[in-house]
């Protein structure tokens, strides 16, 4: 999605509130269970340095502080920044927010042990994740780790019967013209892309080595990769 359709989207998702945002809910905490428990066995340097790619409110960056990592969380909204920088304050965290575009990051080579990139692929073009593999491949230290969970563009069509959705899809371009409706009312145009788990794995493999490919709940993989 273009920079600013994403900080525009990102800003009216924010203002709803929902507890789903705020890592201190109940909500946030079953939301970001993955990490405690598929990504604790990475961290195993005693200063771990962590990014958090599109990190939003930031639950998941204080998930992997958690771990006891060092993290550093990055998004294009100043809403969601300003969100994670409040929790950040009322929890007494260490993570470092900042705000930026993913697919020129600010950070210098080599500075990373681990990047994740959560449930973000699906509002990314085709174009975009090639630039954000070789953007995160940049930051990442030599054996980095990658970490992106993602949904499989079929198992949704088939979960939630979206054939309706097929109606939306450019076949061009792999992308859904959709729009989404708050509960404030208002409606927001939301592309999102057809990405499939093979095709992510084929595309990061330019940058990347697979290392491991596994189901964390019924609707998200999670794939690791190492840096090349
Ligand atoms: C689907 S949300 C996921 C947020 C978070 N990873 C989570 O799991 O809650 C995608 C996030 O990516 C951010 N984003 C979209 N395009 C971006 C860009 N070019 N650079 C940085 N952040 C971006 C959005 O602002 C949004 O917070």
């Amino acid at each position: 999605m273009n920079l600013n359709s994403a900080k525009k989207i990102t800003k009216a998702i924010v203002e709803i509130d929902h507890p789903l945002f705020d890592f201190r809910s109940k909500e946030a905490k079953i939301n970001v269970k993955w990490v405690h428990m598929y990504l604790k066995h990475y961290v195993t340097k005693k200063v771990c340095q962590m990014l958090d790619v599109g990190c939003g409110t930031g639950k998941q960056s204080f998930a992997m502080e958690e771990l006891g990592a060092a993290v550093t969380g990055i998004d294009c909204s100043r809403e969601a920044i300003k969100y994670a920088n409040n929790i950040k304050k009322n929890i007494k965290s260490d993570c470092n927010f900042i705000i930026g575009d993913y697919t020129d990051m600010p950070f210098n080579k080599n500075t990373f042990d681990i990047a994740i990139f959560p449930k973000n692929i699906i509002e990314c073009s085709y174009g975009e994740v090639e630039k954000i593999s070789k953007e995160i491949k940049k930051v990442l230290k030599i054996k980095g780790l990658f970490v992106l969970t993602m949904e499989d563009g079929i198992e949704k069509i088939k979960r939630e019967k979206g054939y309706n959705a097929l109606k939306k899809y450019q076949t061009r371009t792999g992308k859904f013209n959709e729009n989404i409706i708050l509960p404030n009312g208002k409606k927001y145009y939301y592309p999102i892309y057809f990405w499939t788990i093979a095709y992510a794995k084929y595309i990061f493999s330019k940058n990347f080595i697979i290392e491991r490919d596994r189901k964390i709940d019924s609707n998200l993989h999670m794939l690791v990769f190492k840096k090349k």
